[in-house]
């Protein structure tokens, strides 16, 4: 049962409207004109407002604007005379859910109700997980308001408390990481290791040895006992990225200590019991490679207990300004420049931009715009080249990019160079003509953070 206001100076509409809301089983409150309105919206946070735009005192657009400002949440139909279908328009502007002409067809009528009361349930809905999830659980460094976003942040919430395995899945960049490290977090081993292991860095013939230990004498080389990181995740959780890279043989040693708990040292005759809770990551779609032999079926259903999927960006874009001023913020700490914000048409380029690189991509986008900015603002040509051409006004963009001082134009060429060669030093200074010293001196002097290639 919803709480209705209906605002007419019309005493025929409101007697049948009235009659009409309450059948559909609503509570009705009337208001004869703007003023006793805006009166009872201040008094009651109503679920919708149907208000008729023409009426003397205050108008309909007015009701509009003080309902959307007392409770963003209260959703607004608009009852407009014929023929004048742009005030309809205009109070969507304001926030109006939408318009309908007088007098309305009962059932048209019927139905955009239903949809705005359906539609306030959800976005309440929303908020209130938002605030629940913000109080209960630690997700203040993940940021993201998309529906995509809070439903993986619902889902951690609910599986964190829980020991189950979890496997993460999502393109690279995409913050897999971040979520298994949040997964933790907010279990009751918060206070345990969190143990991480990227098993497509390991070769094959050590990710055994390193995973569960080994025996002085195991192997060639193994000189002394060595434990591995099953024994230092104890008690805590151990995190295997990139699982899909995973030996044959330490597939079947991790598919044993997920039946039954145990793990056997490299070269040693008795297996050990590990209280350890294992959660994975994978960017490699899993059924293809169980389809190719790589991967172990069996394994796969013990590891995939609860999927969590992290959707790519572009399929989120709600949360790319979010993301923007999130990564400007901790720029700007970093390097102590009074960024404000980014242009209106920087910002176009960044949400409509592919970003195959997912969110790492963005912040390395953001990360270098602050340093190549120049002005309080991020502009377009702050942006790298190959996004510019996203640009329609690419024109305009490339005439700033010849107006640039020559020390501009220098700063820039290095950072390129930079990130061609993957942010070896000695090679950009070889490329650019200048020794090591003048290079390190330079990166210091724009303010330039050197840094490994991931
Ligand atoms: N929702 C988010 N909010 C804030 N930062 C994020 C978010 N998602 C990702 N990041 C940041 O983006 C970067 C990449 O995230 P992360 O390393 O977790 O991705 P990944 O999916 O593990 O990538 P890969 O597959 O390449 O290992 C990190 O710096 C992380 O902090
Ligand atoms: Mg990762």
């Amino acid at each position: 049962m919803a709480d209705i206001l209906l605002v007419d100076d019309d005493k025929n509409v409101r007697i049948t409207l009235s009659a009409f809301l309450k059948k559909m089983d609503n509570n009705v409150d009337i208001a004869t004109d703007g003023e006793q309105a805006e009166e009872k919206i201040k008094a009651f946070p109503y679920d919708l407002v149907i208000t008729d735009l023409k009426m003397a005192k205050k108008s309909g657009l007015d009701v509009v604007r003080f309902a959307k400002e007392c409770n963003p949440l209260t959703e607004i139909i608009v009852l407009t005379g014929f023929g004048t279908v742009e005030s309809g328009v205009q109070a969507m502007k304001l926030g109006a859910y939408d318009y309908i002409t007088k007098p309305p067809d009962l059932e048209e009528f019927k139905l955009l109700v239903y949809k705005a009361l359906e539609r306030k349930k959800l976005l309440t809905e929303v908020e209130y997980l938002q605030h629940e999830l913000k109080d209960k659980y630690k997700f203040d460094n993940i940021i993201g308001s998309s529906k995509e976003m809070l439903d993986v942040l619902s889902l951690v919430s609910k599986v964190s408390p829980t020991d189950s395995t979890v496997l993460i899945t999502g393109e690279s960049g995409t913050g897999k990481e971040l979520i298994a490290r949040a997964v933790h977090l907010n279990s009751k081993r918060k206070n345990r290791a969190f143990v991480t292991i990227n098993c497509g860095a390991i070769p094959e013939n050590l990710q055994e040895s390193e995973l569960f230990g080994h025996v002085r004498g195991a192997f060639t080389g193994a000189i002394k006992e060595k434990r591995g990181l099953f024994q230092e995740a104890s008690g805590g959780t151990l995190f295997l990225d990139e699982i899909g890279e995973t030996a044959p043989a330490t597939q079947v040693k991790l598919l044993r200590f997920l039946q039954d708990g145990e793990i056997r040292a490299v070269g040693d005759t008795e297996p050990i019991h590990v209280d350890v809770r294992l959660l994975a990551a994978t960017n490699r779609n899993l059924e293809d490679a169980i389809e190719a032999g790589e991967f172990r079926e069996d394994l796969y259903y013990r590891l995939n207990v609860i999927p969590i999927n992290i959707p790519p960006l572009r399929e989120r874009r709600d949360d790319i300004p979010l993301l923007v001023n999130h990564f400007l913020a901790l720029a700007r700490e970093k390097t102590g420049k009074q960024l404000e914000t980014v242009s209106p048409q920087a910002m176009k380029i960044l949400t409509g931009w592919k970003w195959q690189g997912n969110v790492r991509e963005l912040e390395n986008v953001i990360e270098r715009a602050v340093i190549l900015s120049n002005q309080n603002v991020i502009l377009p040509h702050d942006l790298p080249m190959s996004m510019q051409s996203l640009d329609a006004d690419a024109i305009t963009t490339q005439a700033g990019w010849e107006e640039l001082s020559l020390e501009e134009m220098e700063k820039r060429q290095i950072l390129r160079t930079l990130e061609k060669y993957e942010w070896n030093q000695k090679k950009t200074s070889d490329v650019l003509g200048i020794s090591t010293t003048t290079l390190w001196r330079k990166l210091k002097s724009y303010g330039i953070e050197p840094k490994m290639k991931e």
